[in-house]
């Protein structure tokens, strides 16, 4: 059996699902540790300022801590240079699972993300080998934040047999909440369903997103996993069928996908994690 963390290490604290897994953990009266390179403010009872590529503070915030959840990253390739995302997102994960594995840290969940397939970012129109895609589906990176994450679950699979850990990277598609980026998102694709042909239309609620990273420390398994994470229908008010037949034609179908239902294989994620998303987006 898998046991519950007593003090978990949250990077990107500042963030959006920082902020989302703080207040998850605070409701199940789990303490944490809060990392970013902003100042989060007084979101735990212990925070630590700093760079997570760096391994002193790393250090640091991880006394005292049994279980991590990576999140620090720059999420999008167009927020800084190609360098700087690349470089910036890969090592703030090796020093960050590096050290929690020399401290002797068991259970660790890293974001990973949709774009790890390499869609979401590419300057023209990809499509998936199959659909609905699952983890076995081959990757297509043109952009240095999918390969940023490819990296990332590549060290997280290396760490989990350098250390023994338990290591899951969750990859989610766009995250968001109650009036944050749904309602436009959703508004854009009424009028531009095309627009969404590459995130395959698919999103996550990030408290949704904080119970995956939950689910991930918490359950009884063991090793390295990958794992897509999303809701099971689309931002789009188009039949997801019909998407498809318009955007990605000639894709292979391996199963029918009736209404709205994401073009997202969730068995992984449901055996494995015991994961259903349940904020659902309501237009
Ligand atoms: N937002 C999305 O739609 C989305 C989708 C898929 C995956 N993800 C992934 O989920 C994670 C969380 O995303 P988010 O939406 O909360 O992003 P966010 O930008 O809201 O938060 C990321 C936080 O990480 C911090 N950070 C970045 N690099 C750092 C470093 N080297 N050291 C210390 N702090 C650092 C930033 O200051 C920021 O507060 C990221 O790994 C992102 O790649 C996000």
């Amino acid at each position: 059996m898998a046991e519950v963390p007593r003090r978990v290490l949250v990077t990107g604290a500042a963030g959006r699902l920082g902020r989302a897994t703080l207040r998850l953990l605070a409701a199940m009266g789990v303490a944490a540790t809060a990392l970013d390179q902003r100042d989060p403010g007084d979101v735990a009872d212990r925070v630590v300022v700093g760079g997570a590529g760096d391994p002193e503070v790393v250090r640091e915030a991880l006394k005292g801590v049994d279980a991590v959840a990576h999140l620090a990253a720059i999420p999008a390739p167009t927020l800084d240079t190609p360098e700087a995302v690349f470089c910036g997102n890969t090592r703030a994960t090796f020093v960050v699972l590096e050290e929690a594995g020399q401290a002797g840290v068991s259970r660790a969940v890293v974001a990973s993300s949709l774009s790890v397939l390499g869609l979401p970012w590419a300057a023209r129109r990809l499509h998936p080998a199959y659909v609905p895609v699952d983890e076995a589906l081959p990757v297509q990176i043109e952009d240095p934040y999918g390969l940023s994450k490819q990296v990332d679950e590549a060290t997280a699979a290396m760490m989990a047999r350098r250390h023994g850990m338990t290591v899951v990277a969750l990859r989610f598609p766009l995250l968001g909440g109650p009036g944050d980026k749904f309602e436009d998102t959703a508004a854009r694709y009424a009028v531009s369903p095309e627009s969404g042909a590459k995130e395959l239309w698919t999103y996550l609620d990030s408290r949704d997103a904080a119970m995956a990273g939950w689910q991930a420390l918490t359950r009884p398994i063991s090793g390295y996993h990958a794992v897509f994470v999303t809701a099971p229908t689309t931002l789009a008010p188009q039949p997801t069928e019909e998407l498809l037949g318009r955007y990605h034609p000639d894709v292979e179908r391996r199963s029918p996908l009736p209404g709205h239902t994401a073009p997202v294989d969730l068995a992984v994620a449901a055996d494995l994690l015991g994961f259903t998303a349940q904020h659902l987006f309501a237009p």
